[in-house]
C-alpha cells in the first residue's frame, strides 16, 4: 500500500492535470477495506499470544452471530460465525451494539486489535454494522465435557455445548460471570454484565457457547442455555403436532418458540398464557392465522412441560440484554 501511495503521489504531483488524480487516490484510498472470509480473519490471531498478526487492514465480513455478552458501557463482545465452522470475536460500540443479537446475519467492517479480556477481536467501525435475516442457524454445537477446558486451544471459536451443566449460584449478579459444573467438571460462563438478580436456569441445562481465553483460564461466552430434556420435549411436540406449524428457531405457520418466548420473557405469568394457547387456540397476537384448540387432545401435565420448555428459550433473549 505505501508503494501505490508513494506512485501516486509521484504521479500527482508530476501531473498538471491534477484533480482527476486526486480523485483517484481518494477512490483508491478509501477501498481499503477487503472483504474477507472470516476464516481469512482468524488466521490474523495468534492463539498463543492471543494478539493480531494484521492491526492495520479493515476487514468486512459476513456471517452469524452466535455467542455474546454485554461488557461495561454497553459494549458488546460477540463471535461471528461461518455455518459449521470458528468464529471470530468482534467488539461493537454504540448503537450498532443493539443489532448483535445471536442468529442475526450481520455484515460489518473492522479492523483487528487487542480486546477488553486479553485476547485480540475485529474492533468493529462504528457504524458498519448491518442485519441480514435473523433467526439464522450458524451450524450444531459440538457437545463437549467441562474437562476439555483445561485447555480448550482446539476448541478456539467454535461453538459447543457444555453437557448436564448445574448452575453454582441461585442468581446472576451483575459481574458477567457465573460457574457451572458439567459433566466432568467446573466452567466459568461468560454472561452479559446487563444480567442481575435474574434466577438461574433450575435444574439441568445444556450451555451452548464459545470458549474464551480470559487471563489465562478457559471459559465459555454463553450463546443459549437450553434443558437437557429439550430432547423429551421436542418428541412431545411432535407427537401433539405442535411441530407441524413450528419451529423453536424459525418462524413458520406458527411463530418461533424463540420469538414466543422473547416477548414473555420478563412475564411471570408466561406458562399460563402458553398453556391457555394450548387448550384454547387462538390468533392476532402474530399474525392473522389462528392456532387451532388443542385441549380435548394434549393433557393439562404434556401442556405444561410443553409450555416450561417453551419458556427455556427466553434465555436467548435475556442473554442478548
Ligand atoms: C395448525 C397449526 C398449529 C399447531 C398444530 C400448533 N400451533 Fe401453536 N400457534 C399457531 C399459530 C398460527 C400461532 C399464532 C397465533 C396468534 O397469532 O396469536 C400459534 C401460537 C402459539 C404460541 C404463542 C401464544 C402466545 O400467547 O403468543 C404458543 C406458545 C404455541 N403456539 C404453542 C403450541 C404448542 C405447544 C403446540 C402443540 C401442542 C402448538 N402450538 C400447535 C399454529 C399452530
Amino acid at each position: 500500500m505505501a508503494e501505490v501511495r508513494r506512485m501516486l503521489t509521484t504521479l500527482l504531483w508530476s501531473s498538471n492535470r491534477r484533480l482527476p488524480l486526486l480523485l483517484l487516490t481518494a477512490v483508491l484510498l478509501s477501498a481499503r477495506v477487503s472483504a474477507a472470509s472470516i476464516e481469512d480473519v482468524r488466521k490474523q490471531l495468534d492463539p498463543a499470544t492471543g494478539k493480531a498478526k494484521d492491526t492495520a487492514t479493515a476487514f468486512g465480513i459476513n456471517g452469524i452471530v452466535s455467542a455474546r455478552a454485554t461488557l461495561d458501557g454497553g459494549k458488546v463482545l460477540a463471535f461471528v460465525q461461518p455455518v459449521g465452522a470458528a468464529g471470530v470475536p468482534i467488539l461493537v460500540t454504540g448503537a450498532d451494539a443493539a443489532k448483535i443479537v445471536p442468529r442475526n446475519e450481520v455484515t460489518l467492517t473492522g479492523t483487528l486489535g487487542d480486546g477488553p479480556l486479553g485476547f485480540a477481536v475485529l474492533l468493529v467501525k462504528e457504524g458498519s454494522v448491518t442485519v441480514g435475516q435473523t433467526n439464522k442457524a450458524f451450524g450444531a454445537a459440538e457437545p463437549r465435557g467441562a474437562e476439555l477446558f483445561k485447555d480448550a486451544s482446539s476448541l478456539d471459536g467454535r461453538y459447543v455445548s457444555l453437557t448436564n451443566a448445574s448452575f453454582l449460584s441461585p442468581k446472576l449478579d451483575g459481574s458477567g460471570k457465573i460457574k457451572v459444573k458439567a459433566d466432568a467438571g467446573e466452567v466459568t460462563v461468560l454472561v452479559s454484565k446487563a444480567l442481575k438478580d435474574r434466577d438461574v436456569p433450575a435444574g439441568a441445562v445444556n450451555v451452548f457457547g464459545v470458549p474464551v481465553k480470559v487471563n489465562g483460564e478457559w471459559c465459555l461466552l454463553a450463546a443459549r442455555f437450553l434443558s437437557v430434556n429439550n430432547r423429551n420435549a421436542q418428541n412431545l411436540a411432535t407427537k401433539h403436532t405442535c411441530l407441524t406449524c413450528h419451529n423453536p428457531d424459525v418462524k413458520a405457520v406458527g411463530p418461533a418458540y424463540r420469538d414466543v418466548a422473547a416477548r414473555y420473557k420478563d412475564d411471570p405469568d408466561a406458562v399460563k398464557k402458553m398453556c391457555d394457547q394450548m387448550e384454547k387456540g387462538g390468533g392476532g397476537r402474530w399474525g392473522p392465522v389462528p392456532m387451532p384448540a388443542l385441549g380435548a387432545k394434549v393433557p393439562p401435565a404434556d401442556r405444561e412441560q410443553l409450555a416450561q420448555w417453551i419458556y427455556g428459550y427466553r434465555w436467548d433473549a435475556l442473554l442478548a440484554e
